[in-house]
């Protein structure tokens, strides 16, 4: 076994940015193909400009929607490592919630990975490639980011568990990855609020926030042959924040 992703094909989605970013780099390094999905065409031209390797392949597409979907999968050929990483949240009490809040949080969280993923079905089958899906601590405990975000991420955690069992036949691989805070471009405004980010880092053993860098190489690790035996996982990269009792 070696620890590379070499002869590998990826698509990391929301990979301009952030934890996504970061992972297309660790992937790019360990000798990857890799295909980067995301929206705004500035961040595209940005990453391009940054990360110049004939290796890298940078596509607009929404994929909150069954169209955006559908133009990343119709332009697959191969296919051996999924990173469903796309995400966002409303942070909101629950009665302050709007019907477009729900929608807009489920259908990027969660309806984008459901439908990437089964209708990457056929390249993965045929490479036996793995999946690794970006969840979150919000999907195994109490976190106060709103509860729509929680459930997707949840409904992330579980997805993989039902489906790491049901695609074990075909030998394909699901596992995902639920990062605590992370500095990245989606936390910037919370944790700019010098109370809130000395209750985060309060409240994590290894008393400080983590790094994309720091996610990338969790998921490197699931994706590569070395983690042949691991399906149906869920690993906190988190500082110890879900061990933290008292
Ligand atoms: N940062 C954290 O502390 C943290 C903690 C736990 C979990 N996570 C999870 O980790 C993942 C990445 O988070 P991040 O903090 O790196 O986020 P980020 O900095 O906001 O980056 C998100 C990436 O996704 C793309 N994107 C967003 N919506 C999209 C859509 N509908 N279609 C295609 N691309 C889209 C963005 O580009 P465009 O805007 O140009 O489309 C960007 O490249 C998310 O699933 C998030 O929930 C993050």
């Amino acid at each position: 076994m070696t620890w590379n992703l070499e002869n590998k094909t990826a698509l990391v989605t929301g990979g301009t940015k952030g934890i996504g970013k970061a992972i297309v780099k660790e992937f790019l390094e360990l000798g990857a193909n890799v295909i980067a999905v995301a929206r705004g065409q500035e961040s595209i031209d940005a990453m391009k400009a940054e990360i110049v390797s004939d290796k890298l392949t940078v596509i607009s597409a929404d994929l909150s929607t069954k169209e955006g979907i559908k133009k990343i999968v119709d332009s697959l050929t191969a296919l051996d490592i999924l990173v469903n990483n796309v995400g966002m949240n409303i942070r909101k009490k629950i009665v302050d919630f709007e019907d477009e809040d729900f929608d807009k949080i489920v259908n990027t969280n969660l309806f984008s990975m459901y439908e990437l993923t089964r209708k990457c079905f056929p390249l993965l089958k045929e490479s036996k490639g793995n999946v690794v899906s970006i969840a979150s601590v919000t999907g195994m405990t109490h976190v106060k980011s709103g509860v729509i975000y929680g459930m997707t991420k949840a409904a992330m955690i579980q997805f993989t568990r039902n489906i790491a069992v049901e695609w074990a036949e075909y030998g394909i691989r699901l596992n995902a990855v639920s990062p605590w805070y992370i500095h990245t471009p989606l936390t910037a405004g919370v944790l700019a609020n010098p109370d809130f980010y000395a209750e985060v880092v309060s409240r994590t053993p290894l008393r400080r926030v983590g790094l994309p860098e720091e996610v990338a190489a969790a998921v490197a690790f699931f994706a590569m042959n070395n983690a042949s035996f691991i399906t149906g996982q869920n690993l906190a990269v988190d500082g110890g924040f879900t061990i933290n009792g008292f």
